[in-house]
């Protein structure tokens, strides 16, 4: 029975969580806050090696200004203030992005949370802030080709691993699971590279929502599956 190492979540339907109740979208998003930190919990306890969430995508800068003052007000204070928590259960905590494009203060307050986990043991913690999927390979082609230009590697010696070493970060296993809550059936740009061969649950629970056991049925149907990588069906 396969066990998945590697969790990402796409940490949809905050806004209609709020809606929902009459409420302004921010307070769906602080509902999604605590969602994850009792999720990012669970998934010690579980046992994943690896949880990645996407907490906001390199286009959710299309959103009102207002929302996305409010979602870096939201980064900067729950990164500073969920530190002292992410120590005490040994999780190093990692962060996926343009990094460089954030305001400086949930710049530092994320950089610092990476820094301080950074020789911890326990669950790998993988947050994609100011992320995109495919920026992300871009930023890998990028580092390839000044590589190149600078004499210091030759084209055709670019292929799918040595690609893989140049993605954000470089030293994780693939993708197993793609939990999706909110619904919708769709990937949104997330780690495009990384899901190769992701098994995809979609879940019309709503991410505030979300609840421990929602990952559990989540990772009892990620068991049943059958993962082929191209095989025919049953071939071992
Ligand atoms: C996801 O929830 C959180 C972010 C994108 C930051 P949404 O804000 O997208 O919630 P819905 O999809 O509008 O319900
Ligand atoms: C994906 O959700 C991004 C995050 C959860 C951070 P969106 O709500 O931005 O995705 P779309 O726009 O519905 O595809
Ligand atoms: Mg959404």
């Amino acid at each position: 029975m396969a066990v998945a190492r590697h969790v990402a979540i796409i940490m949809d339907g905050n806004g209609r969580w709020a809606q929902e109740r009459g409420l302004p979208r921010m307070a769906g998003h602080a509902e999604g806050r605590k969602a994850m930190k009792r999720i990012v919990r669970a998934s010690g306890e579980i046992g994943l090696e690896v949880l990645s969430v996407y907490a906001f995508s390199s286009e959710n800068w299309a959103r009102p200004q207002a929302e996305v003052d409010a979602l870096m007000a939201l980064f900067e204070q729950a990164t500073r203030e969920e530190l002292p928590e992410l120590q005490e259960q040994n999780v190093q905590a990692r962060v996926s992005g343009r990094l460089h494009e954030l305001p400086p203060g949930p710049r530092q307050s994320l950089l610092d949370m990476a820094e301080q986990t950074k020789h911890n043991t326990g669950l790998i913690l993988n947050v994609a802030c100011n992320y995109g999927g495919q920026a992300e390979i871009v930023d890998a082609a990028q580092k390839l080709a000044r590589r190149c230009a600078d004499g210091e590697l030759k084209p055709e010696e670019i292929d799918r691993d040595l690609f893989a070493r140049s993605l954000y970060q470089p030293d994780l296993p693939p993708v197993d699971l793609l939990i999706r809550p909110g619904g919708e059936m769709r990937v949104s740009n997330f780690l495009l590279w990384e899901i190769a061969y992701a098994e995809i649950y979609v879940t019309p629970v709503l991410w505030p929502d979300f609840q421990r056991e929602h990952l559990e049925a989540a990772l009892a149907a990620f068991e049943k599956r059958e993962r082929r990588f191209g095989k025919a069906p049953g071939q071992t």
